[in-house]
């Protein structure tokens, strides 16, 4: 059985999780209509990865015993300054959020939740990645400059991770 306050802070992560889809997607759809198929098909894969991490939360709630909360998400910005821009925003977005998963397990040892505290292992693995995996794309952007971008736009697409390629 979950305590409260880790039923909470499990919560938030779901409501931070399904932001984290809704901002890709509304990424995914300025990088789309801006012309940037490639950075699109980025983004719309890594929307649906934030998809299942909220799910897993939820399962995870509901398998201690709990309740998951779905509740109403801000509106993600709809229009970007530039790609660099925008995968600076996706940057800083990802280590809000790996914060948010150290406060998790933090939480957890304070409750002496070691099964929470266990679980949530895989998602502190996960950031490390996902902050890898959009610092690749970061270089790669500064090494390119602004008059390469068709090919950056090409070459994001390979730079999808394992997990990101399972999505449909
Ligand atoms: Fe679900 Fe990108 O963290």
């Amino acid at each position: 059985m979950l305590t409260k306050k880790i039923e909470s802070i499990l919560n938030e992560q779901i409501t931070k999780e399904a932001y984290s889809s809704n901002l890709y997607l509304a990424m995914a759809t300025w990088a789309e209509a801006n012309g940037y198929g490639g950075v699109a098909e980025w983004l719309y894969a890594q929307a649906e990865e934030e998809r299942l991490h909220m799910l897993k939360f939820i399962h995870y709630v509901h398998e201690r015993g709990g309740h998951a909360i779905i509740a109403a998400l801000d509106q993600p910005p709809k229009d970007q300054q530039g790609i660099k821009e925008l995968f600076a925003a996706v940057m800083k977005h990802e280590q809000y959020i790996s914060q948010s998963i150290n406060e998790i397990v933090g939480l957890a040892m304070e409750e002496r939740d070691f099964t929470t505290q266990s679980w949530v292992q895989w998602f502190v693995n996960e950031q490390i990645e996902e902050e890898a995996s959009v610092s690749a794309i970061i270089d790669k952007l500064n090494l390119l400059g602004e008059h390469n971008m068709y090919l950056f736009d090409r070459d994001v697409i390979g730079m999808r991770r394992p997990s990101q390629q399972t999505q449909p």
